[in-house]
């Protein structure tokens, strides 16, 4: 097993033609990584995020029950759902999208994920169960729970919590239809998984994504100025809502096949104007992809959305003359900010959904006369897949658990603080600090969590838990990755699955 194959081929060799590509990929072989290993570990991971009153089948038995009375501020059961990251809060917003792309990983992946499939609908359903409750009062939606400067302030485990709980809403006043769009689209996504498994659930998360995407419709507004502070700079939406809506409408129209939904994608789809972003602020590459596989579907008109997607590919192919994405020497993405391999799960997602559209389709994308093939898709995806797991200059793995060598010191509270059963006094706010200055690694281990990962400049990690930017987990950067390890778990040779 070779980790780190493939290495060479950085920025300056990527103009390669297609056929090579095709001889490399044989070359390098597939397997490189335990790639059911690394599944297994990426749902697990979500455990350690729970919120809420943990079940008797919770496997990450070092978190305890935290955050109990959720809610109530507002007289509202908000108990459960996910925290974002290595901090204690509830963001609504990233929380949908996470909720979405684990229910869109199981839509295209799900045959692939064998036992774990179970733990990938529990993770979609701890999301979806917390959404029927931020939803249960018409006109409104619980858009965070927890006041973010005070939480930030403070290095505490969940179960210890004592900062101020504070429940944001949006409503037909103070509008938020990004938050509420993707927690419709979560609804609707995840009411197509539920839907051979549990009819009843599946109705229900339906029938609740129409309401939700009604509202969010009729009172268009931003929740980044109905919120303000609560939610920037946190997480500011920058891009605005109309993704949000579109995409939502996507989802429902994919859940319901009504022509309202496609009625308004196809007249809305146009205020979007770029389709090289994806992750949980901007959907429009999203959009692009999933609106792609209604190829085949007459409701639809593909040659709406079909440019779109190539034009998403083309900004990211390593050789495409319209790229805009960087690359690190070691063949990472790279895009400005925080939690880069957000960029590197949620893209790569999509280089596999994309092709194997274009594969059951037969067409290539064609970036300005560089011609990729789907396998060329898979091919880039699986090289950003690979460098997370190890196939890197540093020789680490960045997802915790996986490989000898993994951070340890990563930037999450809940982790670097003693657990419950070995450290049972209350660990105050500022008590933590002494745990977050510690030279030591952390003493639990949030299995499968992603970091977020190495600069840009020459590959390296530092893994210290100070440098959040690199070392914090957070749940949008496994959601679509879930799905890519299924893929990869059952690709064995260069048959397209
Ligand atoms: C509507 O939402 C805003 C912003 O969260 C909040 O200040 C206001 O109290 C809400 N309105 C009602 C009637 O609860
Ligand atoms: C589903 O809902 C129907 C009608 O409400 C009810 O009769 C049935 O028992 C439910 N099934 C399950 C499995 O909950
Ligand atoms: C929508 O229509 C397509 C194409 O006819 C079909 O394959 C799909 O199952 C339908 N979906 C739903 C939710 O009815
Ligand atoms: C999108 O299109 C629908 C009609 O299909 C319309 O009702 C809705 O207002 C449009 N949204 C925007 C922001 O224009
Ligand atoms: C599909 O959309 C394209 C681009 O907007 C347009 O030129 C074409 O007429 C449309 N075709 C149909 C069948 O609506
Ligand atoms: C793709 O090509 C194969 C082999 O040439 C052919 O059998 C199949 O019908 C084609 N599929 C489409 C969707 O064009
Ligand atoms: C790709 O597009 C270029 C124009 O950008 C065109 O000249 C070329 O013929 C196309 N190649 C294929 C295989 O379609
Ligand atoms: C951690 O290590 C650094 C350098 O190795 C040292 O300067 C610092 O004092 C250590 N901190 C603690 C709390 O031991
Ligand atoms: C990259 O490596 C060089 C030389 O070792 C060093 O000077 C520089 O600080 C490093 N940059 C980063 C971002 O780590």
């Amino acid at each position: 097993m070779n980790m780190i194959s493939g290495l060479s081929r950085g920025p300056l060799i990527m103009g390669m033609l297609v056929l090579v590509n095709v001889m490399v990929m044989k070359v390098e072989g597939y397997g490189a990584h335990n790639y059911g290993e690394a599944l297994s570990k990426s749902i697990l991971f979500f455990e350690g995020q729970r919120s809420g009153k943990l079940p008797p089948t919770q496997r990450m038995t070092w978190r305890k029950d935290s955050a109990l009375h959720d809610g109530s501020d507002a007289g509202v059961d908000l108990v459960g759902g996910y925290y974002d990251a290595g901090d204690n809060v509830k963001f609504n917003f990233p929380m949908a999208f996470t909720t979405t792309m684990l229910a869109w990983g199981v839509l295209e992946f799900g045959k692939y994920m064998d036992a774990d499939l179970k733990y990938a609908l529990e993770a979609i359903k701890w999301g979806t169960d917390y959404f029927l409750k931020a939803t249960s009062i018409p006109g409104v939606v619980f858009a965070q729970v927890g006041d973010p400067n005070s939480d930030h302030a403070c290095w505490e485990r969940p179960e210890d919590m004592d900062t101020p709980r504070t429940t944001y809403q949006v409503n037909e006043t103070n509008p938020g239809s990004e938050v509420a769009g993707e927690i419709a689209a979560a609804l609707a996504a995840s009411s197509l998984v539920f839907l051979e498994i549990d009819a009843n659930y599946s109705t229900l998360l339906l029938e609740r994504a129409f309401t939700v995407f009604e509202f969010a419709n009729t009172y268009q507004g931003f929740y980044s100025e109905s919120l303000g502070a609560a939610v920037c700079p946190f997480y500011c939406d920058y891009n605005g809502y109309q993704d949000e809506l579109i995409w939502a409408a996507l989802w429902l129209f994919k859940a319901t096949n009504d022509t309202y939904y496609s009625n308004y994608v196809t007249q809305n789809i146009t205020l979007l104007t770029y389709f090289t972003e994806f992750g949980w602020a901007a959907k429009n590459a999203g959009i692009a992809v999933l609106s792609s596989k209604f190829m085949m579907n007459p409701t639809l008109n593909s040659s709406l959305f079909v440019p779109d997607a190539d034009s998403f590919v083309c900004s990211v192919l390593p050789e495409s003359p319209t790229r805009t994405i960087e690359y690190s020497p070691g063949g990472l993405m790279f895009k400005p900010g925080g939690s880069n391999l957000q960029h590197a799960t949620a893209l790569s997602f999509l280089l596999i959904v994309y092709g194997r559209y274009l594969h059951h389709t037969n067409s290539s994308v064609n970036c300005s006369g560089v011609v990729a093939t789907p396998y060329r898709l898979i091919h880039v995806a699986q090289r950003q897949v690979d460098y997370i797991l190890g196939s890197n200059p540093m020789h680490m793995s960045y997802m915790v658990g996986y490989a000898p060598k993994f951070p340890r010191k990563i930037h999450h509270r809940g982790s670097s603080l003693p657990c419950i059963a070995k450290h049972p006094r209350h660990i105050t706010c500022d008590g933590g600090g002494l745990y977050f200055a510690s030279n030591n690694s952390n003493p639990n281990l949030l299995t499968g969590a992603v970091v977020g990962g190495p600069d840009n400049i020459n590959d390296t990690y530092a893994d210290s838990r100070a440098d959040y930017v690199e070392s914090e987990p957070t749940t949008y950067i496994n959601a679509p990755l879930v799905g890519a390890l299924a893929y990869f778990k059952h690709l064995t040779s260069l048959v397209m699955l």
